[in-house]
């Protein structure tokens, strides 16, 4: 198939589509409200369901509710493409919804044309790509690659005391198809690129090289509640101090690494929570990430020094558990030059990028060549309500998705 023959997509159906589906769940300020597992994620798997059934795609759920829709074309194990329909509380259209629809896109352009890639096309969304109400973030693709075994993930508690399992089960998505799944040929998301890169250096498509590693981890520091107006500065047991004093120094050692170190105290508890109580308890979340492994480590390293340092100085109790832990990942060189070379036929403006974000195309390059596809996020604004990528730019990323994935079909064999 030579560059000219490619059809292109239908870019108003692609943003009906993503229209449509951000109006489940719909908050104030444009954005979506569907976290994993709940209600307004179920209908949102529904509405997906539909339109894949609408194609007459051969439609599986597995056991972590992972849903895959094949379209049975050619011969041998699928191209997959996909992403997460699952959102943060506060989140936009964009992040992840647009990798599944656009891969309904590219499939439903390809039937309308006639054009039959060479193996299978599968697109799927994956449960609790987000993490925001289940811990670890990219569960779902985590358990299909065989990374966690389903019966943990199916006990696994969230932030309002719900069991992944019994979720599941609630909504109904408590699938048949074991995990691990079927590995697929190669797999290739195309996500927003959530942050500012593209847009301040002018590029409009990133071929992503990887993904920085994260660690999460919560803290409980443990103090003694007593009253605010009598108890001396020098006679407490703070943990609202010691919380506020963790987010100090994350965001100093963030500052004194430079480069790709971030680090985030995202969620503070305070118990009793109350204006004239010194708090007997806090639990708050670190997110740490890295492009470098050896960097992140000796970051966590320094972090847990502090922790013990400001426990003795504070005379609290401090303790830690691991949410997640997944090191940097790089992609399939292969893949990635393959999804330059085919932006190159649409756009000058293409650069390769490492990912800041989480994706469950990490999780697949365990499996198989892998890589992503990023456009442009406005003002590199995300996990906001706000989250916007133009539908020109929408229309660019799922051609060149169309493209890379026929071209995959046809593609023998990987280099590495
Ligand atoms: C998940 O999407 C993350 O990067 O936090
Ligand atoms: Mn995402
Ligand atoms: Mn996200």
């Amino acid at each position: 198939m030579t560059v000219s023959t490619y059809p292109r997509i239908n870019a108003d159906r692609l943003m009906r589509k993503i229209m449509d589906l951000a109006s489940i769940g719909a908050i104030e300020g444009g954005g979506c409200a569907r976290l994993a597992l709940t209600d307004d994620d179920a209908a949102g798997r529904d509405l997906v369901v539909a339109w894949m059934n609408e194609l007459g795609l051969t439609v599986t759920t597995d056991v972590i509710g992972n849903v895959i829709g094949t379209w049975h074309i050619g011969t041998g194990a699928s191209v997959m493409t996909g992403s997460h329909i699952d959102t943060v509380r506060t989140g936009g259209k964009y992040d992840g919804n647009l990798g599944v629809l656009a891969g309904l896109e590219v499939i439903q352009t390809l039937q309308e044309n006639g054009i039959e890639p060479e193996r299978p096309i599968s697109v799927g969304f994956f449960t609790n790509e987000e993490g925001s109400r289940f811990a670890p973030d990219m569960l779902g693709s985590l358990v299909y690659v065989g990374g966690l075994p389903v019966e943990e993930a199916l006990d696994i508690v969230g932030i309002d005391g719900a069991r992944v399992g019994d979720e599941l089960e609630r909504i109904g998505y408590n699938g048949a198809t074991p995990c691990p799944g079927f590995a697929p040929h190669s797999f290739v998301e195309l996500h927003i690129e959530q942050g500012p890169v593209l847009e301040q250096t002018n590029m409009i498509i990133g071929a992503v090289t990887g993904v920085q590693g994260i660690s999460w981890q919560e803290v409980t520091v443990l103090g003694q509640s007593n009253h605010a107006g009598t108890t001396p500065m020098n006679m407490r047991k703070d943990p609202g101090y010691v919380a506020a004093a963790i987010a100090v120094f994350l965001r100093g050692l963030a500052t004194r690494y430079g480069g790709h170190q971030v680090c985030t105290v995202g969620k503070i508890d305070l118990f009793p929570n109350l204006i004239n109580v010194i708090p007997a308890k806090a639990v708050l979340t670190v997110d740490i990430r890295n492009t470098d492994e050896q960097i992140l480590r000796q970051a966590e390293k320094e972090f847990a020094e502090y922790l013990i340092e400001i426990s003795h100085s504070e005379d609290v109790v401090v303790s830690t558990r691991y949410l997640a832990r997944f090191e940097p990942v790089e992609f399939n060189a292969d893949v990635v030059d393959l999804i330059s070379s085919v932006a190159k036929t649409h756009t000058q403006s293409v650069v390769h990028m490492p990912s800041g974000a989480g994706h469950d195309a990490q999780m697949f390059a365990r499996v198989c060549p892998s890589a992503m596809i990023f456009v442009p996020s406005v003002e590199g604004v995300s996990h906001n309500p706000s989250e916007f990528t133009s539908a020109e730019d929408i229309a660019l990323g799922t051609n060149i998705l169309l493209q890379v994935l026929c071209e995959l079909a046809a593609t023998k064999e990987f280099s590495q």
